[in-house]
């Protein structure tokens, strides 16, 4: 696996790119979940300088019930609210409709969870396993509309890789 994390000044695009090799390099060596989301929530958070990032993990996991709530798992960035139910804040919405929501400004989306209140724009993406979602990846930044459909398109892609 690779030691070190290389990526050169360029558009985000490029950044990502770069990116998502060195992401499924560091996943296929390891098949761990919360080291390989650990690796991802720094290489990501390292790469674009980011307010928060980081993992939320259903719980109870697969193969026991129906997942109830999502709890806080490995993340990089300011201390988080540990627990999240289902179609609650920006999170535990995509949790529910199974899919990425972009989120340009957190005052606008009602029932938005405030964890850090410098936080100004959002982007959770779910993680899916044997058809079901498993945990969401989300991302704040300190930015108005941060995220758009390049950050959806990568993100995705980094996140079935785990
Ligand atoms: N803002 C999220 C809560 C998690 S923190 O941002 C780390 C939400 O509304 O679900």
């Amino acid at each position: 696996m690779a030691e070190e994390l290389i990526i050169s000044a360029g558009s985000k695009e490029e950044k990502y790119r770069e990116l998502l090799p060195q992401i499924e390099a560091v996943v296929e060596d390891e098949t761990d979940l919360i080291a390989n989301m650990a690796n991802i929530a720094s290489m990501l958070h390292e790469t674009f300088g980011f307010w928060w990032t980081g993992f939320y993990r259903v719980h109870p996991p697969l193969g026991e019930q129906e997942g109830n709530f999502l709890i806080l798992g490995p993340f990089q960035g300011p201390l988080a609210c540990t627990r999240i139910k289902k179609g609650e804040g920006v999170c535990g919405t995509a949790w529910e409709r199974g899919e990425t929501v972009i989120v340009p400004d957190v005052e606008a989306f009602p029932g938005h969870i405030a964890c850090s209140s410098l936080s100004r724009s959002e982007i959770v993406v779910p993680v899916w396993r044997d058809g079901r979602v498993i945990a969401v990846l989300d991302i704040d930044s300190k930015e108005l509309a941060t995220f758009d459909e390049i950050d959806k398109r990568y993100l995705e892609e980094m996140v079935n890789v785990l």
